[in-house]
């Protein structure tokens, strides 16, 4: 689906922006953002979840295309403000928020702050006391079950995330309500990431969205808000089949059937990251040497876990080779198996294990790491061995804008003071 990242242009930008290199198509997110739009809960909104990729130039073009964000550190607040959010349409989850973060969320008037605790609530009230703010809050649930077959389920067990379900009685709702300085707009519930079973995501949508009608009826909670998380999945594997979205789309217009009279007067909310950027980047990196070891190919190339740690296996969700090709001088021979190797000092700096790669491959080619617009460079050990770090630009058909530019050795000096 890359329209603007074929070979011949990824070559032209390898080669005037030097490697290694993300490059992130703008098209794609276009049409992603249009496809998940179209596809959840009839009137519901969809939220950029830019912990996936964080760039503010990636924010602004999400912006264009109408989503609202999703932010988890200040940092991301500030680059969501950058990007030209409006503070009422950018949320913040995260576990850990400190006050200093509570504070510039409540300062600039957020849309929501998801909160885990009662413990937090009480944070943002003090906080939003000292500034003569109200603060709007969401409860953050860790429900008891998941209809999942989701990669990484981060609800219905034991998690660091959310206040528990079993623990949502009067006494939570009514310590809430006796918080003056914050206003209790609905819940948050995020099942986990990489589903691509459309039951399992109906399931939880219509689980999450029970659970937030009975705690506002039993409780006395005007539910104006109610995020459903997302976890939207994509296809990276050969055995692996895409979301069917439009069987997503009718199945959520079934749901709204069943769910649409609870639910007038609630603005339902839907967050994701990797549906709507992973295929709309690729990592590219140079090969530098070619090395036989014991009958084994290695390609040693330029960037490689450093700046891509989800494609080495190094994330805890991918157990197996990202999508690759070889951009190749070679008239194609045979394929063999072929280790795409970094050039750190670990065995563990491996982005293709053993892969089909054309036997010719060698110095000066370039591989291209597809499936890398979520989790690639915002996610990987970059300081390790002090490597220039890659540029990341956004390709359109006739233009091209550098998003971030391509770092230089004594980077690494920055912010060191002694
Ligand atoms: C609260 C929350 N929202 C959104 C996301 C984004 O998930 P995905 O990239 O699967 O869409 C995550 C990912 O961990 C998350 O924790």
């Amino acid at each position: 689906m890359n329209y603007n990242l074929t070979d011949e242009r990824i070559e032209e930008l390898a080669k005037k922006y030097g490697t290694p290199l993300y490059v992130y198509d703008r098209d794609v997110i276009r049409e992603n953002s249009r496809l998940l739009k179209d596809s959840v809960y009839p009137g519901a909104s969809v939220y950029y979840a830019m912990k996936c990729n964080p760039l503010v130039g990636i924010c602004r073009a999400f912006k264009e295309e109408g989503l609202g964000i999703e932010t988890a550190s200040k940092g991301e607040i500030v680059a969501a403000l950058k990007a030209g959010y409006s503070g009422d349409e950018i949320i913040f989850t995260s576990p850990g928020k400190t006050e200093e973060e509570i504070e510039f969320a409540v300062e600039n008037g957020l849309k929501v702050i998801n909160v885990d605790s009662l413990y937090e609530a009480k944070i943002v009230d003090r906080i939003a006391a000292k500034l003569g703010r109200k603060a709007r809050i969401a409860v953050r649930i860790n429900p008891t079950q998941c209809f999942s077959n989701a990669k990484i389920k981060m609800t219905g067990l034991p998690s660091q995330f959310g206040a528990e379900e079993e623990e949502l009685d009067k006494e939570f709702f009514d310590r809430l309500s006796g918080l003056s300085n914050i206003e209790t707009v609905g819940f948050q519930i995020y099942m986990g990431t990489q589903m691509l079973k459309v039951e399992d995501i109906i399931g939880n949508t219509e689980y999450a969205m029970k659970l937030a009608v009975r705690l506002s009826k039993e409780y006395g909670i005007k539910l104006r808000y109610l995020n459903c998380g997302g976890g939207f999945g994509v296809k990276y594997f050969k055995n692996e089949e895409p979301l069917d979205v439009q069987d997503l789309k009718s199945k959520m217009q079934k749901l709204h059937e069943r769910m649409g009279s609870e639910l007038a007067g609630t603005e339902v909310i839907f967050e994701s990251g990797r549906f709507l950027m992973a295929l709309a980047g690729v990592m590219v990196t140079k090969v530098l040497y070619r090395k036989d070891s014991k009958e084994q190919r290695f390609l040693i190339c330029d960037g490689g876990s450093n700046f891509h740690s989800s494609a080495a296996f190094l994330g805890r969700f991918v157990r197996n080779n990202f999508p690759q090709r070889a951009i190749s001088k070679s008239n194609k021979t045979e394929d063999i198996e072929t280790m795409v190797c970094g050039p750190l000092c670990t065995s563990l700096d491996v982005m293709g294990q053993k892969v089909m790669m054309d036997k010719g491959v060698d110095a000066g080619d370039l591989i291209v790491i597809e499936c890398s617009g979520a989790y690639g460079f915002t996610y990987s050990p970059s300081l390790f061995l002090s490597h220039e770090s890659p540029a990341e630009i956004m390709a359109e058909k006739d233009t091209v804008t550098v998003l971030r530019r391509r770092g230089e050795a004594d980077d690494i000096l920055k912010l060191q003071e002694y």
